[in-house]
C-alpha cells in the first residue's frame, strides 16, 4: 500500500513513523509536514530526524501550511507543549539534519494523488491544512485517491482541548469541515477509539536493548506518560492517536465504522467540534465519512509494538 503520512510531528505522531516502517506491506512515499503541536518548521524538522534516528532518511520530507486557514500567525498551545514539549520531540535534542524537499507539501499531495490515483493512502495525524488547500487547488486529483484516514475529531465523546473538541480538529476547523465535506472517502480515528488505545511503561520494557533509536523512544513516551499523568491520572498510559490512524489504513479489521456526512463546526463556542451534517443526509449525498466507533486495542497494540521493535532491530543491527 502506498502511503504517505501528513504529521505535525510530535510524540505520537514519531510513534506513528515508527509503526509505519515496520509494516512490510506499507511503502512510505513521503512525509508532508503541517503546524500543530509545533510550527511546521520544527515539525518538518521533527520528521526528517525521526527518519534519520530510524535509518529511513531516503524519505522525503516536504513542508506544508504554516497556519490555520482563518488565521495569519502560528502560536503553540499550552496543552501542546505540555504534551509534546516546547519543540514538539519532549524537549529531546532533535539533531540538525537537511530537512525538506523544495516543492510544497500540498503541490507533492496534488503530484502523488494524480501519480497514484486509488493506490494511494492518506495518513493524516496533525490539523487538516494541507489536506484543505490541496482539495481546494485541485480537487478533481484529489478525489482520486484510495482514501483518507484521518486522526482527529471527537464524536460521541467530550474532546481533549475543550469540552465539545479534538485538537487537531480545533487547531484547523476551517480545514477539517472542507475535508469532511469534500466527498473524499473519509476513515475518522477519533477519541471515540483512541483513548482506549493505551501505550505503559511496561510496554516498552524491550526498547532498552535497541540502541539510541529505543533510548529515544523511551524517553519521547515517558515525556508523554507523564503529561498523562498529570491530566488523565484515570487512563493509565498514553494515548496511541496517530499510530492508530496507521493501524486502521492497514488493517481495517482493527476498527469498526459507521458511514455518515459529518461537518466541523466552525463557530467560537463550538470550533472543532465534529457533527453530522443533517442537511447532506437528507438531501442523499452520498456518507463518504467512516467514522471509527470500536476497536480492537489488544490486536492493534500487539502489532503496532511487534512492528516498531523490528524497526528498532533493523536500526541497530
Ligand atoms: O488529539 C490528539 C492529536 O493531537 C494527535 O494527533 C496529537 O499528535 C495531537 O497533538
Ligand atoms: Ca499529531
Amino acid at each position: 500500500m502506498k502511503i504517505i503520512l501528513d504529521l505535525d510531528t510530535g510524540i505520537d505522531d514519531a510513534l506513528a513513523i515508527a509503526y509505519a516502517l515496520g509494516e512490510e506491506q506499507a511503502e512510505i512515499l513521503a512525509i508532508t509536514s503541517v503546524f500543530g503541536n509545533i510550527n511546521v518548521k520544527q515539525a518538518s524538522m521533527n520528521a526528517a530526524y525521526t527518519l534519520q534516528l530510524l535509518g529511513h532518511n531516503h524519505i522525503p520530507v516536504y513542508k506544508g501550511v504554516e497556519h490555520s486557514l482563518d488565521t495569519t500567525y502560528y502560536e503553540q498551545k499550552q496543552g501542546s507543549k505540555i504534551c509534546h514539549g516546547e519543540n514538539g520531540y519532549g524537549d529531546l535534542e532533535v539533531e540538525h539534519t537537511s530537512f525538506c524537499e523544495d516543492k510544497s507539501a500540498v503541490d507533492y499531495l496534488i503530484e502523488a494523488a494524480n501519480t497514484y490515483k486509488d493506490e494511494l493512502t492518506i495518513v493524516a495525524t496533525g490539523p487538516l491544512g494541507n489536506i484543505a488547500a490541496a482539495i481546494q487547488k485541485n480537487q478533481v486529483a484529489m478525489k482520486q485517491i484510495k482514501q483518507l484516514v484521518i486522526m482527529g475529531g471527537a464524536f460521541g465523546v467530550r474532546g481533549n482541548i475543550s469540552p465539545v473538541a479534538e485538537a487537531n480538529f480545533a487547531h484547523d476547523a476551517v480545514a477539517a469541515d472542507i475535508v469532511l465535506r469534500s466527498g473524499l472517502p473519509v476513515v475518522m480515528i477519533g477519541l471515540d477509539v483512541t483513548l482506549r488505545t493505551l501505550l505503559t511503561r511496561d510496554d516498552m520494557s524491550e526498547w532498552k536493548q535497541y540502541g539510541k533509536a529505543g533510548s529515544v523512544y523511551r524517553d519521547l513516551v515517558e515525556y508523554y506518560i507523564q503529561a498523562y499523568e498529570k491530566f488523565n491520572p484515570q487512563l493509565k498510559g498514553c494515548a496511541l492517536h496517530d499510530p492508530l490512524a496507521v493501524g486502521a489504513a492497514l488493517h481495517p479489521s482493527f476498527v469498526t465504522t459507521f458511514p455518515l456526512c459529518l461537518q466541523v463546526m466552525t463557530d467560537k463556542d463550538s470550533l472543532g467540534r465534529v457533527v453530522i451534517d443533517k442537511e447532506a443526509m437528507s438531501n442523499g449525498v452520498p456518507r463518504t465519512c467512516h467514522v471509527a466507533l470500536d476497536v480492537d486495542a489488544q490486536a492493534f497494540k500487539q502489532r503496532m509494538l511487534q512492528c516498531i521493535e523490528k524497526v528498532f532491530q533493523n536500526v541497530t543491527e
